[in-house]
């Protein structure tokens, strides 16, 4: 005889042995929770919630983010702001003015982080610096400024770093070494290189991948899960891929929605203090992207406070992405019951107050 509620007990009990073996950093149970489907995955996506709130309250951090440029060398075969996929005539690089400007604007606004955004070009290194001291002097409570300027000369790092940035994303995309140099012409270690470099100087490190690549099997999903936890670094995330028109992948499926959920819940569970944000890709994928993001643990939103025309020539995912505007930010976390976090500073402890002194004899040697 079939009784519904027997099967749904038995998979209610597998999906929480499973919980608790990623809460015990299990990296065996990652590909069976990516699969998680119906109430499996509502189990997960609740332990994820109950982790996070346990660890970081009810509370979501909010990050406004200003594009400089989007000038890049790289050709990274998903990425539609690639070298030569960007006309001539399309390319910016922000003014001293309209910079300042941007980060008046995030600084009046309910926000957490100050975020410097660029494609990978040595061109943008003096514009960031002067954006990090402009942000770094919101001075006695200034917040957090965070960098994503892809990889710079070390010198640039230090610079940075001595101008008052506090954290650093570079995320190593696939940790897949043949997909990983297929898909963006560089070996993964020179990725892995800069993290640890940035590391070193005392940045506060964010780090993560892309899920549903082409080329890219569950398998390898799960190993950057692992991968990403194992780099112990402050900041995780996870996005979907999506095939942007002018890339040579534009024909590619877009990365699984249920999947890249899972991946943000199962990191929260792995790494329970982590930052991970809900990136704008997910309202790509289908209707409240990012709340359903929150709703699987994730506690970030990031606005975005780029001038207009420049944000509509910022190509990540596709040319015409989703540019999130504060008040879509403020209903997403109303929505998933959490609040903005009061704390201009959102980093662990370890990570706030005096710039760590640099210690040159630890550095790694960066190929660049
Ligand atoms: N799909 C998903 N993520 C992408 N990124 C760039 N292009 C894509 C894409 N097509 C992400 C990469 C990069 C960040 C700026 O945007 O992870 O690091």
């Amino acid at each position: 005889m079939f009784a519904p509620w027997a099967s749904k007990m038995i998979s209610m009990r597998s999906s929480q042995e499973i919980v608790t073996a990623l809460e015990e950093g299990e990296p065996g149970r990652i590909l069976d929770a990516l699969k998680f489907r119906g109430v499996d995955q509502q189990a997960l996506f609740k332990a994820a919630r109950e982790a996070r709130d346990r660890v970081l309250g009810h509370s979501a951090i909010l990050r406004g983010v200003v594009e400089l440029t989007n000038l890049c060398r790289m050709s990274c075969l998903y990425c539609p702001m690639r070298r030569g996929g960007v006309a001539a005539e399309e390319h910016y690089l922000l003014s001293q003015d309209l910079i300042a400007a941007a980060i008046e604007r995030i600084c009046a606004d309910p926000i957490n982080v100050v975020s410097l955004q660029s494609g990978e070009t040595p061109r943008v290194a003096e514009l960031a610096i002067f954006a990090t001291r402009v942000a770094a002097a919101k001075a006695p409570d200034r917040r957090e400024v965070l960098l994503c300027l892809g990889k710079q000369e070390l010198q640039v790092y230090e610079d940075l770093r001595a101008s008052g940035a506090d954290s650093y994303i570079m995320k190593f995309e696939t940790s897949d070494v043949r997909l990983h140099e297929t898909l963006r012409g560089e070996p993964l270690e020179t990725r892995l290189s800069h993290i640890r470099a940035l590391q070193s100087i005392g940045f506060a490190v964010g780090t993560g991948s892309i899920v549903g690549l082409p080329g890219q099997p569950l398998e390898s999903v799960a190993d950057d899960i692992q991968f990403g936890v194992a780099l112990g670094t402050a900041m995780l995330s996870v996005s979907p891929f999506i095939p942007g028109e002018r890339t040579p992948l534009r024909h590619a499926k877009m990365g699984d929605r249920d999947t890249t959920l899972n991946a943000i819940s199962i990191m929260r569970l792995m790494s329970p203090a982590a930052t991970i944000p809900t990136v704008s890709a997910l309202e790509l994928t289908g209707g409240d992207g990012q709340l359903a993001g929150l709703m699987a643990g994730a506690n970030v939103v990031t606005v975005n406070y780029t001038p207009s025309r420049e944000a509509g020539l910022y190509h990540i995912y596709r040319e015409n992405r989703f540019r999130v505007p504060l008040d879509h930010a403020l209903r997403v976390i109303d929505l998933a019951n959490l609040s903005c976090t009061e704390d201009h500073m959102s980093l662990p402890s370890a990570n706030r107050g005096a710039i760590k002194a640099h210690q040159p004899e630890q550095r790694t040697i960066v190929e660049m």
